[in-house]
């Protein structure tokens, strides 16, 4: 058979390429005096291919972070490279955010997550993310008052919200209302990619209508009156008021409620290159507007092994107090292949360490529960599952560790967030980051849209037969 050589040689090609790769250059920074990252002409990998050699440039990033560029590699030597999950590609060079997996770092434009997180707010963060700088109190207020004069909206917009099913799952009324909100507006529908004098606008926009959009999503998803925002309220404040008060009764916005959701929704900010944000980065680079390319970053996170997560450990924790298990029993078939279970935010793709987000969350549950007088037994599942699932060797060895999942669930229950509503929430949370990156592609002049190859491995050329001659 073809496919099990072909499949070994490219293996080993890429391990002849990791030897061949000299390291001695490593920590060379390949930064030039604009800031633009340049190939490392210096320190070549040596490819050899059918009997002949190639080189291929090399890449350090700001962080050491280092890369064979392969962008020439088909036009030179006939060969893509395969990489199955993506594991080794690096799809972009990017400013935005950076990740150490191994040492639990993540950092916004440089800022550590734990300092942004004590000291900053979320509207703040998402500026960072999408202008590369902290805003000063003018660019601070500008922007303020550019989200409170945008999140209206368009009050046709409520009509297609009349047309979901009561019980429809806030994440799809999400996805479909972002997306048709190009079809309110002239400026979406001619999207002018990279010459839009009002991109800061769409930016505001954006920002502020998701959190309106995912406010009427789970009034509508409970047949409850829609409310408007108020202009006095500040962003997160607004959501609470929006998702949890009645016509006749404003809701009691408790100071900590609010900052715990903040909170939560600067950690989600931004996470480099995982499924939602490449999903953007993907439908942004055929030049789709800012709203389409987020509505599809929406139906990316959706997903339980994405940002469903979140209510995937909720609904397993759920479970286990129900049946009375203190966790022992779910941590075996979470570690059995075959029972189809996993330990629900546990692991990650980037994160062979800790993920720093999970052990801010893990203070700030603790925290609010306490201030709140809440006592969760399913926070002390969580705690014991996380503590068993920390000494048994399959999770060692795997190097799993808690993620961010795994503890926001149990802050959002305590401040009342519906379940259903947990990954809507980090969408709200994530918004800026998809952003940042949405413009990063639409300001670099040499973006070309996101084409990746395949290896084909199905039938050679097969003749087209009638219906009388099939299936003989
Ligand atoms: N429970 C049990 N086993 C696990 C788990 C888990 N949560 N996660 C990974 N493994 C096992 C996996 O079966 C594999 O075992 P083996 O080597 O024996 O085949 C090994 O660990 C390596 O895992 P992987 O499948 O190669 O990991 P991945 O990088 O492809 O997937 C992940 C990462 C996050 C999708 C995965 O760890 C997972 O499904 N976790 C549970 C879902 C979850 O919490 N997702 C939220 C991620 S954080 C929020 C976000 O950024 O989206």
């Amino acid at each position: 058979m073809v496919e099990v050589p072909l499949n070994k040689f490219l293996k080993k090609m890429f391990s002849w390429l990791a030897i061949g790769c000299p390291q001695r250059q490593s920590h060379i920074r390949l930064i030039n005096a604009t800031g633009t990252l340049t190939r490392n002409m210096s320190t070549q990998a040596k490819l050899e291919l059918d009997g002949k050699q190639f080189s291929l440039p090399t890449m350090v990033g700001t962080e050491g972070e280092k890369a064979l560029d392969v962008s020439a590699l088909r036009a030179s030597t006939g060969y893509i490279t395969l990489d199955d999950g993506y594991g080794n590609t690096g799809s972009c060079v990017s400013k935005v955010t950076f990740i150490d997996g191994d040492q639990g770092i993540l950092r916004y434009r440089g800022i550590p997550i734990e300092e942004l997180a004590e000291k900053s707010n979320f509207i703040e963060t998402a500026y960072l993310l999408i202008y590369g700088t902290l805003p000063d109190a003018k660019q601070f207020k500008h922007f303020s008052d550019l989200l409170a004069e945008h999140q209206f909206l368009h009050e046709d917009m409520k009509y297609h919200f009349e047309g979901f099913p009561t019980g429809a799952h806030p994440m799809a009324i999400l996805s479909s209302m972002i997306n048709a909100a190009s079809c309110f507006d002239e400026g979406l529908m001619n999207w002018q990619w990279g010459k839009l004098r009002q991109f800061d606008v769409y930016v505001a926009k954006l920002i502020s209508q998701v959190r309106t959009i995912a406010a009427y999503s789970y009034r509508k998803s409970h047949g409850l009156p829609l409310i408007y925002p108020k202009q006095t309220y500040k962003y997160t404040a607004n959501f609470l008021h929006m998702l949890f008060s009645m016509p006749y009764e404003d809701f009691e916005l408790k100071p900590e409620v609010v900052k715990a959701l903040d909170l939560i929704f600067l950690l989600h900010a931004d996470h480099e290159q995982n499924c939602s944000t490449s999903t953007v980065r993907m439908v942004a680079s055929s030049q789709a507007n800012l709203f389409a390319s987020c509505a599809a970053g929406v139906c990316a996170l959706w997903g339980p092994l994405h940002g469903g997560a979140n209510q995937a450990v909720l609904e397993m924790l759920d479970q286990i107090h129900k049946e009375g298990d203190d966790g022992s029993k779910f941590i075996m078939s979470a570690k059995d292949k075959n029972s189809g279970k996993k330990l629900m935010g546990f692991g990650h793709r980037v994160y062979k360490n800790h993920d720093p987000r999970a052990k801010i969350i893990k203070r700030a549950c603790d925290s609010v529960l306490e201030k709140l007088h809440i006592t969760d037994p399913l926070l002390d599942i969580a705690k014991k599952l996380e503590e068993a699932a920390l000494k048994d060797s399959y999770f060692v060895e795997r190097k799993l560790y808690p993620n961010v999942d795994f503890y926001s669930g149990i802050i959002m229950r305590a401040i009342g967030i519906p379940v259903e509503m947990f990954t809507v929430i980090f969408a709200i949370g994530r918004m800026p980051g998809w952003i940042a990156n949405y413009k990063e592609i639409m300001d670099d002049p040499k973006s070309r849209i996101y084409r990746p190859r395949q290896v084909y491995m199905g039938k050679t050329i097969n003749p087209y037969l009638g219906v009388d001659q099939r299936g003989k």
